[in-house]
């Protein structure tokens, strides 16, 4: 199974001045985390880092420290995630027919994980995605501040990645995308507009998004319970 890692981000909302991937978690850079999983997940093959540029050599640097026994690939990124995947696509080499999708800024998902989307992807061919149950209630707000209405929260998943996909059917939905100028935050998204099936598979609560520094401490403190037991 072949595995893209979007990278190429900035990571404004962590405030930090460089892409927060490259900064420190438990000793480690947080994408440092998200390959070792990868890594330690046997049903990935490959791996293809989507990054900026100005980044890859400190990508390197850390790839040379984890000296990983799978093939690793940098591709470029581009100015939105959307963007970025989309030219991961394109880097994937002729013969893979199947890509999971894994932000590098989700790095405590565990092997299990990307190992269960992958079996489910390669069995029956579906599309998927990671999502957990939604805990809040979650209310629906106008642009004046006031509340639309509460969906039923019975329905609501919280989508995380790995997200999984024939190549194919996710470079025509990217492509539909770039033609009709649709922007969107997440793959399932794209084939959902295009009106495909996506079916969910049950993620980790502690498969967060590292987005800003209360993310970041939350995250050492999952990576320093994981290392007690
Ligand atoms: N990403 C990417 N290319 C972009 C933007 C984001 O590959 N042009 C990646 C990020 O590196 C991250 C993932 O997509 O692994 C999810 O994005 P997000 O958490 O929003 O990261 P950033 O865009 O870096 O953060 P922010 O939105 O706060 O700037
Ligand atoms: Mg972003």
């Amino acid at each position: 199974m072949h595995l893209l890692i979007p990278a190429a981000g900035s990571g404004k909302r962590m405030g930090s001045d460089r892409n927060k991937l490259l900064l420190p978690l438990h000793g480690r850079p947080i994408l440092a985390w998200t390959l070792l999983s990868a890594a330690a997940a046997d049903q990935i093959t490959w791996i293809g880092i989507i990054s900026q540029p100005v980044d890859q050599p400190a990508f390197q640097v850390l790839l040379q420290d984890l000296s990983l026994s799978k093939p690793v690939v940098l591709v470029d990124g581009g100015s939105t995630r959307q963007e970025s995947v989309e030219r991961g696509l394109q880097a994937l080499p002729a013969d893979a027919h199947h890509v999971l999708i894994h932000d590098g800024a989700r790095c405590l998902a565990t092997p299990d994980l990307l190992n269960r989307c992958a079996t489910s992807l390669l069995s029956d061919g579906a599309a998927l995605i990671a999502a957990i149950p939604v805990k809040d209630t979650i209310k629906v707000v106008n642009a004046e501040g006031w509340i639309d209405h509460t969906p039923d929260r019975s329905q609501l998943w919280a989508a995380q990645t790995p997200q999984g996909f024939t190549v194919a059917q996710l470079k025509a939905c990217h492509e539909r995308a770039r033609i009709q100028g649709w922007e969107v935050t997440d793959d399932a998204a794209l084939l959902e507009r295009c009106q495909l099936p996506v079916k969910i598979v049950p993620g980790e609560e502690t498969n967060l998004k590292v987005t800003t520094p209360s993310d970041l401490a939350i995250a050492a403190w999952i990576l320093q319970t994981r290392f007690q037991e």
